[in-house]
């Protein structure tokens, strides 16, 4: 919950984490051991080690336009750690920024005291601090790290990375790509993101996005099957334009692929007559980004937030909302170029797609997820309302009719016993998309607004659309404090999160 502004916040920090020792915040627990009380691994024994430098760049996103912002190692995105499944990872984070930050690992379920949640996993790293991550990685796949400190603002300067886990044997080559948006003005300057909120505009503006936002009838809500979201957001237009952040989630207009904007984009190869593998993560604070082939070929998706789906999804149109990782298979057709695009009002993006060299064996993607139990006669074991705070203050979002305090997390909203399924229902009292977000387990999708789903796939953040009711299936093996809330970052940082306990 932030109504502060954000100059108030960076002074108040060093006294609030002082005061918070003695008032309210229980002790960060100890390192652990790695994987001490996490997942089961098959270890590899082999350990990887990298350290990541959060400091203040000044960052060209194409020639002749730069702007000031944070990055890892002084690049955005962040140097990509890759590994294999069942290795340790040793990081360590130097904080040289003027504010506390830390990192957490979007996907990978660690142990719960590696996860990188301000006071629910760890102390807050202080300027010239530093912190050592420490875990085995238990999935391969396509995640991302990024701060978890201030996240609406300190990962939309840039704070974020790939984070890649191939499998223990047979990687394929691939290319990741992270999308991103920035609201600049045309030096380059950083717009504001942090609006006061003025009461007399923002009630109406809940009733005009209300009135917007209604669903189709005849259920075109769900567009695939499978509870993937593909056909885009119906009021993604809507949301471009005018509102405060804290409701819609900033969005940008400079769109970028891997940091870089217009002409400056990398290219990314496909081998003659073959297939690559695209790792795409949506790093935005709040868009959802939309990407087609421009020449209207349909894309192959092979795996969501890093696991292998049992049948792939064929699109013309990848659709990643916040958080969201798609890997892709391109496909060489005609040995000609062509591009992914994004064509917005607000902004575009340009990926070219060359044709160059030998193409090799076609990959082939299998799942080890375990299958969820049939949880679908079962009353939820939680229940998770988002609503907002509408009598006080509609840019507060609440869990429960709760808005969850950073500082203060309190008492978790459910307790389960480890080693036990579980199901979660997510219930959206709002007339706004939300992308849920489990910490520390996968969930699967096994019901929207009561309908079993077809496929079911392991996803670390699930949407949930305007007043629609999700239930999710989570294998609760993790043990410690989970956070769960919004992947609209704006969202998130205004109350949008709530805490689960997992116990031994
Ligand atoms: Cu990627 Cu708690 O977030
Ligand atoms: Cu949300």
């Amino acid at each position: 919950m932030k109504r502060h502004g954000y100059h108030w916040h960076m002074l108040a920090c060093v006294a609030l984490i002082a005061i918070s020792a003695f008032a309210f915040r229980r002790p960060a627990p100890p390192p652990e051991s790695p994987a001490a009380s996490g997942p089961q691994v098959q270890a590899t024994g082999e350990t990887r080690t990298y350290e990541l430098t959060a400091a203040p760049v000044r960052w060209e996103l194409r020639p002749g336009f730069t702007t000031d912002a944070y990055a890892y190692n002084g690049q955005i995105p962040g140097p990509e750690i890759r590994l294999k499944r069942g290795d340790r990872v040793k990081v360590t984070l130097v904080n040289k920024l003027d504010e506390p930050t830390t990192i957490h690992w979007h996907g990978v379920r660690v142990p719960a005291g590696m996860d990188g949640v301000p006071y629910v996993s760890q102390d807050p790293v202080p300027p010239g601090g530093s912190f050592v991550y420490d875990f085995i990685v238990p999935d391969a796949g396509t995640f991302f790290y990024h701060s978890h400190v201030d996240t609406d603002d300190q990962v939309d300067r840039g704070l974020y990375g790939p984070f890649i886990v191939e499998p223990a044997e047979g990687a394929v080559p691939d290319a990741v790509v992270a999308l991103d948006d920035w609201l600049l003005d045309a030096s380059g300057k950083r717009l504001a993101t942090k609006y006061t909120y003025q009461e007399s505009e923002t009630d109406n503006l809940l009733d005009s996005v209300s009135e917007a936002t209604r669903p189709p009838t005849g259920g075109a809500r769900h567009m695939m099957p499978n509870g993937m979201m593909m056909g885009g957001m119906q009021h993604e237009g809507m949301m471009d334009h005018g509102f405060a952040p804290e409701i819609n989630g900033r969005y940008g207009d400079t769109l970028t692929a891997n940091g870089k904007a217009g002409d400056a984009v990398a290219p990314i190869t496909v081998p003659e007559g073959g297939t690559r593998l695209l790792r795409l993560i949506n790093a935005s604070n709040a868009m959802a980004h939309e990407l087609k082939a421009d020449d209207g070929r349909l894309l192959e998706i092979v795996a969501v937030d890093g696991t292998p789906l049992a049948k792939p999804v064929r699109t013309g149109t990848l659709t990643l909302t916040p958080a969201k990782r798609f890997d892709v298979l391109l496909r060489d057709g005609d040995g000609k170029p062509w591009a992914l695009v994004e064509k917005r009002e607000t902004g575009s993006l340009r990926i070219p797609v060359n044709v160059f060299g030998q193409a090799g064996a076609e990959p082939v993607f299998v799942s080890d997820a375990p299958a969820p139990l049939d949880l679908s006669k079962r009353a939820p074991d939680a229940v998770v309302a988002v609503g907002t705070d509408r009598m006080m203050d509609p840019t507060t979002w609440t869990i429960n009719g709760v808005p969850f305090d950073m500082e203060d997390p309190g008492q978790p909203l459910a307790r389960f016993s480890r080693g036990t399924w579980v199901k979660i229902r997510f219930m959206n009292g709002t007339p706004m998309s939300h992308q849920m977000h489990l910490h520390g387990m996968f969930m699967t999708v096994i019901a929207r607004d009561g309908s079993p789903v077809g496929q079911a796939y392991r996803q670390d953040t699930v949407v949930v659309r305007p007043n629609e009711s999700v239930d999710v299936a989570v294998l609760a093996d993790n043990p410690g404090d989970w956070v769960l809330h919004c992947h609209n970052l704006e969202h998130e940082e205004h109350g949008l999160m709530t805490k689960i306990r997992v116990e031994e």
